[in-house]
């Protein structure tokens, strides 16, 4: 029996998890899930990352230890993921002994291997990060590009992994092995970085202490980054040489969002390679899942509220619309409004109504699943698209295209209803004679559903268990296997209606609803929790001004855009600001309002925004920020 070993990340515990996370993680557990079909032997590691700064500071702020906070936090990602159904193995803390002791077992043999050296590091840090960039990666702002918001210089006596010394040997890895980095634009963003030269990375902290002591000195604490590192092999008993690690590793695939590849496809594999471990076979990097073009995350406090999706659409359409709506790999932008229609129209309409169509004409005809007795037009094509979706389901599943799997599954769903249409099956009750004609096709209906129900069952399994239990089977017995063979559904077995699985949706209303959930009526300010806290000199890295509005047009075709010429003392600027809603044009002249004037410059439907005003945004209302008094225009606001 082959193995299968996959991960995702471990979630930081300063944050509660959110539609974000929750991605990647069912994403793993749709590939977990298809591979235990599969007949595989899985294991499907998911967990949390306890330590370093962030948590010291939050825990800090909080006047807890950080024990507390972290078993504070750690079972609301345990009660989200079984919430979402998830069947992971394991949830790995990085605060459990068997962790601690693996990774201190891990960094030995770095030390030994003889890769580890003391050294004194100077460079921009990103606290957020946890993390050194390099002038290359910040630009000349040196704003993090993460976060885009400053790095501060820090200098700090650490230890280093000589992660340069693997720089040949991991392109000529990255080179041989196309699958090793997916998709493509991650595996050339990575090819890039190597080929331009790695510098050693640093792998401990002096200055933080909630982490776990670097076993040759003990002043330091291990890097968090290179502790999480670890847990993909610490999960597994990498610290006893355990049963499940000699069986799973190494990893068929560590599975993440975007913006930590570089870790994994660069720092990791050259670490293990130093201590002779094999590497992972794939590192897959899909997009984000954005709301209005922006990352969702909690400090962005843009998060939309999974419970109240839930509520409205049920599990595995929730499920199914996140893996099916946004191209895997790609970053995808989440709207209500597309959520509703990909609901109606695939769940609703393709599979809700083949299940009852099929069902009701059985129900009334025959009472039960009919004997295939009669073949006809149309018959074979049915079957042997069946047949090809299993195949066609694997290769892209293999290529982690999931949304395409799914949509591959829909394209036999839609034929089958064709298949309804072309046949008139309905009309075939009239005689005894075209009767049996009418339970051939039914029967092929029925056994198409059965193929569905099991390769939809790593996104769906509640709704692949439904469709079973509708077409006389029971909920075991469910592997790829059975559907092989064309002809496997017993006949006999007594059929009744379906109630529908996926009641249609009225879209107005359904946006209506969730626009007042608790977590979209939240504003953004409110939703700041103390993790958004800055550091003063981050709050002075912003240049705000006294800007006086010298005149303010319309934008055509932009409803909500007003283009304003302001008065900064010294110069003049242009701003497209999105308050045209609010204002008229001409009531705006003369007034002074705030002006952020060391804001990147951007275009806005093509118009060039030199800054950005500010103002009170609520979600109905809005009012620009204002002074008490006149002020000579470009005076500093502190
Ligand atoms: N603790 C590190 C990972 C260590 S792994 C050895 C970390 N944690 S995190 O809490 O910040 O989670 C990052 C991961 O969450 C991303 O890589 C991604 O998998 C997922 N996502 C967080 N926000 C996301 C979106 N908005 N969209 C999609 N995935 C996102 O980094």
């Amino acid at each position: 029996m082959s193995t299968f070993y996959i991960t995702t990340p471990i979630y930081y515990v300063n944050a509660e998890p959110h539609l974000g996370t929750a991605y990647s993680t069912i994403a793993a557990d749709v590939l977990a899930r298809y591979h235990r079909l599969k007949g595989d032997d899985v294991f499907f590691l998911t967990g949390v990352d306890e330590h370093g700064e962030n948590i010291q500071t939050l825990a800090a702020e909080k006047g807890i230890s950080e024990q507390d906070l972290c078993d504070q936090m750690a079972p609301t990602f345990t009660k989200l993921w079984n919430k979402l159904n998830l069947s992971n193995d394991i949830f790995l803390r990085t605060t459990s002994e068997f962790h601690k002791r693996g990774a201190i077992k891990f960094l030995s043999a770095l030390h030994e291997a003889g890769d580890i050296y003391k050294d004194k590091y100077k460079g921009y840090y990103c606290r957020r990060c946890e993390s050194f960039y390099t002038n290359r990666e910040l630009g000349d702002n040196k704003n993090c590009p993460v976060h885009k918001l400053p790095t501060e210089w820090v200098e700090e006596e650490n230890y280093f992994f000589a992660l340069s010394k693997y720089q040949d040997r991991l392109l000529a890895h990255i080179r041989a092995n196309p699958e090793f980095i997916q998709p493509e634009s991650r595996r050339n963003e990575i090819l890039n970085v190597v080929e331009s030269g790695l510098r050693d990375v640093s792998i401990s902290r002096g200055s933080v202490s909630w982490g776990i002591p670097l076993p040759f000195d003990q002043t330091h604490v291990i890097y968090v980054w290179i502790e999480a590192l670890c847990n993909y092999i610490t999960a597994l008993g990498y610290a006893d040489d355990g049963e499940k690690y000699r069986k799973y590793w190494p990893a068929d695939i560590h599975m993440m969002g975007k913006d930590i590849t570089r870790f994994h496809a660069i720092i990791w594999p050259a670490m293990l390679m130093a201590i002779d471990l094999p590497l992972p076979k794939q590192i897959f990097a899909h997009g984000f899942l954005t709301n209005q073009g922006e990352k969702i995350s909690k400090t962005k406090g843009n998060v939309i509220d999974i419970d109240a999706l839930i509520g409205e659409f049920g599990l595995d359409a929730f499920r199914y619309f996140f893996m099916r709506e946004f191209s895997f790999g790609n970053d995808g932008d989440y709207a209500h409004e597309r959520f509703v229609l990909r609901y109606n129209a695939d769940l609703a309409n393709d599979l809700g109504n083949l299940l009852s169509r099929t069902l009701g004409l059985v129900a009334k005809n025959f009472g039960a699943v009919p004997e295939p007795t009669t073949p006809g037009e149309f018959d074979d094509e049915v079957k042997e698209m069946a047949r090809e979706t299993i195949n066609k389901v694997d290769a892209l599943m293999n290529q982690r295209s999931l949304d395409m799997a799914l949509e591959t599954i829909w394209e036999l769903v839609r034929r089958v209803n064709r298949y309804i249409q072309q046949t008139q099956v309905w009309s075939l009750a009239k005689s005894e004679e075209t009767k049996g004609r009418m339970g051939t096709i039914l029967y092929n209906c029925m056994e198409a559903l059965r193929t569905v129900a099991v390769l939809i069952s790593p996104f769906m399994p509640d709704t692949a268990n439904r469709i079973r239990q509708h077409i006389g089977l029971d909920e075991s017995d469910q592997g790829l296997d059975t559907v092989a063979q064309w002809g496997g559904l017993p006949a006999g077995k007594t059929i009744g209606r379906a109630q529908p699985l996926f009641p249609r949706k009225d879209l107005k209303k359904v946006v209506e609803q969730l626009e007042s959930a608790p977590e979209a009526k939240a504003e953004k300010p409110q939703a700041k929790t103390t993790d958004n806290l800055i550091s003063m000199s981050e709050f002075q890295g912003m240049d705000l001004r006294v800007a006086e509005v010298l005149s303010a047009e319309r934008i055509p075709k932009a409803d909500r855009l007003l283009k304003l010429q302001v008065d900064l003392g010294s110069e003049k600027r242009q701003v497209v600001a999105g308050i045209a809603e609010h204002y008229a044009p001409e009531d705006l002249v003369g007034k002074q309002v705030i002006l952020v004037a060391n804001l990147e410059p951007a275009k806005i439907r093509g118009i060039e925004s030199q800054g950005m005003v500010l103002a009170a945004a609520g979600k109905k209302e809005l009012a620009l920020a204002t002074f008490e008094k006149e002020m000579p225009p470009g005076t500093q606001v502190r």
